[in-house]
């Protein structure tokens, strides 16, 4: 069970011991020494997690670090796990949310290189732990929100190795929606999936991951499948530049329908986020030689691995966590050379955390939901 309790945005909590967090009242904004964060904070019956909002002393950059304005940041479906998960006291150190943002450099620790004052920067989601090729050993406990720092706080500080330049032609709101959910599609179709121009390519449901998916595989010359729950958001999809589209709530058979719009050859890509109830009948879509990305569990994690069904189509499985430092610049570069802009469905006030989060976990929206702070 969550918990999550609007009324935690009128408090914030000055102080902290282990047990009795001391919480004073808040009128509005900011002081200039303190900053205001959202924490996952330890639910009082310890079912769950509740975000409050959280005064602590703003932090100041060290050696190598930099100091951001975050000025956007974004939903992604681990953030959904968030609030069942870790969580502990209010107050400096506790673990702030979301993994993407984007912001302003305000402020640069000695020894910086990579940056300067008013530079835009959008952090990636290892922070400074995977820069390029293969993720390191120990990586995953940099992630950004959660067990690493979280975005979602009006000043954020760290390594300047964890952050990558905007692009010019994107907002910051579009900025923040890169780190996990466009870098994946990313990675899933041009570095583990080596697309080429007129392949097929399935999506599953038009959220994140696969609405990148849409944008980068169409950009790319690939000829996109997608499915979803909603005869609206396909229709949005087609305009987007899908050339088939499946409603998956309608057509519980969807992959006959995806066999079909590939006049039975198969895709040549797949980026499962669906897990347990999709990656099967994905996987009978799959074209031989095809490649599929096993990337998500939003039907959940288990379920079984048909490992004669890859065999016989000589098919490509991949499993990874979004990507490096590296990737993260080579798509920059490649959504540069398309102009792509993200699709964002919806756009929070810093104050609205409580309702972005419950926006995000009805589903009712195509792309992304992004905080503006
Ligand atoms: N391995 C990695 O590196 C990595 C990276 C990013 C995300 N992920 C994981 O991938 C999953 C997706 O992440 P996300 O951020 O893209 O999530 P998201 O934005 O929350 O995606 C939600 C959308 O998924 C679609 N969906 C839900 N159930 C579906 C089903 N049974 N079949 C087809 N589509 C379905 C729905 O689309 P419609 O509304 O159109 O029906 C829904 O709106 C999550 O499990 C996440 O943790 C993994």
């Amino acid at each position: 069970m969550r918990i999550r309790t609007h009324e935690a945005a009128h408090w914030v909590v000055a102080l902290t011991c282990a047990a009795f967090p001391l919480v004073l009242p808040v009128s509005s904004g900011a002081q200039e020494s303190t900053i205001r964060q959202w924490q996952y904070v330890a639910a009082p019956d310890e079912q769950g997690c509740r975000l409050a909002m959280v005064a602590v002393p703003k932090p100041e950059p060290g050696p190598g670090e930099i100091q951001v304005r975050i000025r956007a940041t974004s939903l992604n479906g681990r953030d959904r796990y968030a609030l069942m998960g870790r969580c502990g006291p209010a107050g400096p150190g506790g673990q702030v949310a979301l993994s993407d943002g984007a912001g302003e450099v305000v402020a640069v620790g000695p020894g910086v290189s990579r940056f300067q004052l008013g530079d835009r920067v959008v952090g990636t989601y290892f922070a400074e732990a995977f820069l390029e090729g293969k993720r390191p050993e120990g990586a995953m406990e940099y992630l950004r929100g959660g067990p690493g720092p979280g975005m979602l706080s009006e000043i954020v500080v760290g390594n300047e190795h964890g952050f990558v330049r905007v692009p010019d032609y994107l907002s910051y709101e579009e900025a923040a929606t890169l780190p996990i959910a466009a870098v994946t599609a990313y990675v899933s179709l041009f570095e583990y999936g080596r697309l080429q121009p007129g392949d097929y390519v399935l999506l599953e449901g038009t959220g994140g991951v696969s609405s990148f998916g849409l944008l980068f595989s169409v950009a790319g010359g690939a000829r996109t499948i997608i499915t979803s729950s909603s005869d609206e958001k396909l229709a949005r999809a087609r305009e987007l530049g899908a050339v088939g589209t499946v409603n998956y709530r309608t057509n519980p058979d969807w992959q006959d329908e995806v066999l079909a719009l590939t006049d039975g050859i198969g895709v040549q890509h797949i980026i499962d986020i669906g897990g347990e109830e999709t990656r099967l009948k994905a996987l009978e879509a799959l074209g031989n030689g095809g490649h599929m990305a096993l990337i998500g569990g939003l039907t959940g994690f288990g379920g079984a691995i048909p490992v004669s069904e890859i065999f016989n189509k000589d098919a490509r499985i991949s499993a990874f966590h979004v990507g490096s430092r590296a990737d993260f610049e080579r798509m920059n570069r490649f959504m540069s050379g398309h102009e792509i802009h993200p699709i964002i469905d919806r756009v929070f006030e810093f104050e609205e955390a409580d309702e972005a989060f419950d926006f995000f976990e009805n589903g009712d929206f195509m792309g992304k939901v992004v905080i503006r702070m």
